[in-house]
């Protein structure tokens, strides 16, 4: 019989791509998120074993996302769990330059080494699709995005080559025990990418750098919590300091391919009406 795989976040951007990848190779998958038929709540521990049971590989997507405190503690206790009902493998999503997301690597790779599980990490810059379908999309559609990032560069990476990394590794052989970093091609700023999306659209959306400190006082004032706007703080900052914004070679690595293009994923974007 086919192994059964586990994907945490199997609704979300990553999750849901490597889903659908997973069924199209013939594999046995299980979603597991909040709202799906088998929920697995990370904040909840006792909605972990009977999610688990029998999953040969794990997908590791965990939210909100592993700067949050406690995560490498949290990601950590599910990759045991996982080990002792019996996995014997697992990826985990993880973020580049994030030293929250590093102690997390490290916390899944001592757990998986005690407990003989083979582990993968795909540490990933920014997702490309945070402009198409993720918390940017709506503001590219009304025409500005506003946000405290000025000059940055980033080499937006295709979420689509994030799921081919993560289905090479749960299937198939050579990734036990490799650190990926994938990025995609080209560094842009984000006035850059935005321009980009304009010119797809062939209308005016423009982009405009704004302070951080008014940034959090509008999200507060619609009622963003705290932690939430501390998070915020933290990716639009220590994360997009510019120390994530060389390009390298890992999508290549892992797929033998080179990663795709800002560009590519614009012009499926504007084709499929992602911004009406
Ligand atoms: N966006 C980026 O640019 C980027 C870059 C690098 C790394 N990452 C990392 O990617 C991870 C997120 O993955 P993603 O972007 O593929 O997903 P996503 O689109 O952010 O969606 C989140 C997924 O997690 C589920 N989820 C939310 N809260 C949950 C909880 N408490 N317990 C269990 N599941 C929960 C959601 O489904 P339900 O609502 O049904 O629970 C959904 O499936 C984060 O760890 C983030 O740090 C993101």
């Amino acid at each position: 019989m086919t192994d059964t795989q586990l994907v945490t976040g199997g609704t979300g951007t990553t999750g849901s791509r490597v889903v659908q990848r997973l069924r199209a190779r013939g594999a046995r998958v299980r979603v597991a998120s909040r709202s799906s038929r088998c929920v697995l709540d990370w904040a909840d521990p006792g909605t972990w074993d009977a999610t688990l049971q029998g999953a040969a590989g794990v997908y590791l997507a965990y939210a909100p996302d592993l700067a949050v405190p406690g995560a490498d503690a949290t990601v950590a206790a599910l990759t045991r769990r996982a080990a002792a009902a019996g996995a014997r493998r697992v990826v985990l999503l993880s973020g580049r330059g994030e030293p929250g997301a590093q102690r997390a690597e490290q916390a899944v790779r001592s757990v998986a080494e005690e407990t003989g599980l083979a582990w993968t990490v795909l540490r990933c810059s920014w997702f490309a699709q945070n402009f198409s379908e993720g918390q940017f999309a709506a503001a590219v559609a009304a025409g500005e995005l506003a946000l405290p990032v000025g000059d940055v560069p980033e080499p937006f990476l295709d979420a689509d080559d994030v799921a081919d990394a993560a289905v090479a590794a749960l299937l198939d052989e050579g990734h036990a025990g490799r650190t990926y970093e994938l990025t995609g091609p080209r560094a842009l700023t984000f006035a850059e990418a935005v321009q980009e999306i304009a010119a797809a659209l062939d209308r005016p959306v423009g982009y405009r750098p704004v302070p951080l400190d008014g940034f959090r006082a509008e999200l507060a004032g619609q009622g963003v919590p705290d932690d939430v706007l501390d998070l915020l703080a933290h990716l639009f900052t220590e994360v997009l300091d510019g120390r994530n914004s060389a390009p390298t070679d890992g999508v290549q690595q892992v797929l033998g391919r080179p990663a795709g293009d800002l560009a590519d994923l614009v012009r499926r974007s504007a084709a499929a009406g992602c911004w009406g």
